[in-house]
């Protein structure tokens, strides 16, 4: 029961803050709100796979975000710089829960044809959190 109610109250956390204008977060509040409504725990190896492989398309994530995102990325097509997406080499990402789910909507869309599930944004958060310096 008490488990059922902390899930609960974690997928309103998730719920108000998608839909907030700014929301500020932690990177680990961010993964702990994803892994609830995955309901299973993470895999940061399967986030690694997921971010450096293509789903079909043009593109994976690395094209745009390097294949070791401690470094600025390129965009692929504009060629405007990225700044590094591990949170250990760029402290404002994953700060704003509004702007992650945004860009995770966009960029899923862009290389898999479709939105990311809980558990994929789970595992390639997870994995970002790993490279550390
Ligand atoms: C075509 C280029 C491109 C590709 C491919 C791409 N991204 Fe991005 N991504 C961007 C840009 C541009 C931004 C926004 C600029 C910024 O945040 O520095 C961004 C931002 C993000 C953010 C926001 C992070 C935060 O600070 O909250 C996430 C999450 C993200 N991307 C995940 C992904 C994932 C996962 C994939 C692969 C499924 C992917 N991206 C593929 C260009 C790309």
């Amino acid at each position: 029961m008490k488990i059922l109610f902390s899930r609960w109250a974690l997928s309103a956390v998730v719920l108000a803050a998608a839909s907030a204008q700014v929301f500020a977060v932690t990177p680990a509040e961010q993964l702990a709100a994803y892994t609830v409504l995955a309901g299973s725990p993470p895999q940061p190896v399967r986030g690694q796979q997921i971010f450096t492989t293509k789903h079909g398309k043009e593109w994976s994530c690395s094209s745009c975000h390097t294949a070791i995102p401690t470094v600025n990325g390129k965009h692929a097509s504009t060629g405007k710089v990225i700044g590094p997406m591990a949170p250990a080499f760029n402290a404002e990402r994953f700060t704003d829960s509004a702007k992650t789910e945004k860009w995770f909507r966009r960029n899923c869309n862009d290389v898999m044809g479709r939105e990311c599930t809980a558990a994929e944004k789970a595992d390639v958060l997870s994995w970002l959190l790993t490279l550390k310096r």
